[in-house]
C-alpha cells in the first residue's frame, strides 16, 4: 500500500476555522536581535542544510538543536503558562461543517500563535521564516506564510493517525513540530510515528528537536504520552493551485 497516494481517511487535522484570519509574516530576518543573521541576509545553519538534505531524499526530516538552549527554555515556560493560565483550547479536529471537538481522536490543547507578545515567540518565528525562505531555496518549494500552535498532551493524550492535508484545501505543504520537552525518554512515550510506504519511523520529541514532513506525504500519529507533552506545530503554506480548491 502506498499511503502517500491515499486521500485522508480518518480524520483531518486541526481546523482551519481556528487559525488566525491573516497570515503570520515574522519580521524581517536581519531586524532581530537573535543574531542569528548577518548583513540582513539569512544564516544557513548547518541544521537547516541537514533538513533541506533531508527533505529533498525522503520527504521528511528531523534536526536537533533547532533552538539555542536559552530560548527552548523561554518557549517551554511559556507553554507551561498558556496552559496554566487555561489560555490552551481543546484541539479539534476536520474543517468547516465537519469540524468538532474528538479527545479520542486528539488530546491535545492549543493556542494559535498569531501575534507575538513575548521575545522568544518573535525570534521563534523569525528562525521559522529564515528556515522558511531556506526551503524555498533548496527544494524551490514556494511556501508563502506559516502558521503555528502551542501544543500541550497531557499525559495520556494522544493523536490518532491522520493526515496534515485538510480536506478541500491544498495549501498546507510542510508540517513542522518543534519539541519543547525536558529530559524525554522513549519510555515517556508521546513518539511522533510516521507511516512511510513500507513500515514507519518514530521520533522521539526531544526538547530543541525539530522535525519537518510533506504534509499530503505522510499519515502520522502521536502515540500516547506518559507525561505531558509540549511542542510548537504548525504549518508552511502555498498558495492554493488554481481550480484545485
Ligand atoms: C499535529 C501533529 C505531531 C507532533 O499537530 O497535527 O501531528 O509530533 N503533531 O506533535
Ligand atoms: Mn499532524
Amino acid at each position: 500500500m502506498a499511503p502517500e497516494e491515499d486521500k485522508p481517511k480518518e480524520v483531518s487535522g486541526s481546523g482551519t476555522p481556528q487559525e488566525p484570519g491573516g497570515s503570520q509574516k515574522p519580521q524581517a530576518p536581519g531586524a532581530t536581535s537573535s543574531g542569528s543573521t548577518v548583513e540582513g541576509s539569512p544564516r544557513r545553519t548547518p541544521a537547516q542544510a541537514s533538513l533541506i538534505d533531508q527533505l529533498a531524499a525522503r520527504g521528511f526530516g528531523y534536526v536537533d538543536d533547532f533552538v539555542d538552549a536559552g530560548l527552548l527554555e523561554d518557549l517551554r515556560a511559556r507553554c507551561r503558562s498558556l496552559h496554566a493560565t487555561g489560555a490552551l483550547r481543546p484541539a479539534r479536529i476536520g474543517r468547516g461543517a465537519q469540524e468538532r471537538f474528538a479527545p479520542e481522536v486528539r488530546g491535545d490543547f492549543i493556542a494559535w500563535l498569531s501575534e507575538p507578545e513575548l521575545d522568544a515567540e518573535q525570534r521563534l518565528l523569525t528562525r521559522l521564516e529564515e528556515l522558511r525562505v531556506g526551503l524555498n531555496r533548496g527544494l524551490m518549494s514556494g511556501l508563502e506564510d506559516f502558521h503555528g500552535h502551542f501544543a500541550f498532551y497531557p499525559a495520556g493524550a494522544a493523536y490518532a493517525r491522520h493526515s496534515d492535508r485538510l480536506v478541500g484545501t491544498d495549501v498546507r505543504a510542510i508540517s513542522v513540530a518543534l519539541y519543547l520537552n525536558e529530559d524525554w525518554s522513549t519510555d515517556d512515550g508521546g513518539l511522533l510515528r510516521l507511516h512511510l510506504g513500507s513500515g514507519h519511523q518514530d521520533v522521539l520529541p526531544l526538547g530543541g528537536r525539530l522535525v519537518a514532513f510533506q504534509s499530503d506525504r505522510f499519515e502520522h500519529e502521536v502515540l500516547p504520552a506518559r507525561r505531558e507533552r509540549m511542542s510548537f506545530t504548525g504549518w508552511y503554506r502555498r498558495r492554493p493551485l488554481e481550480g484545485f480548491v
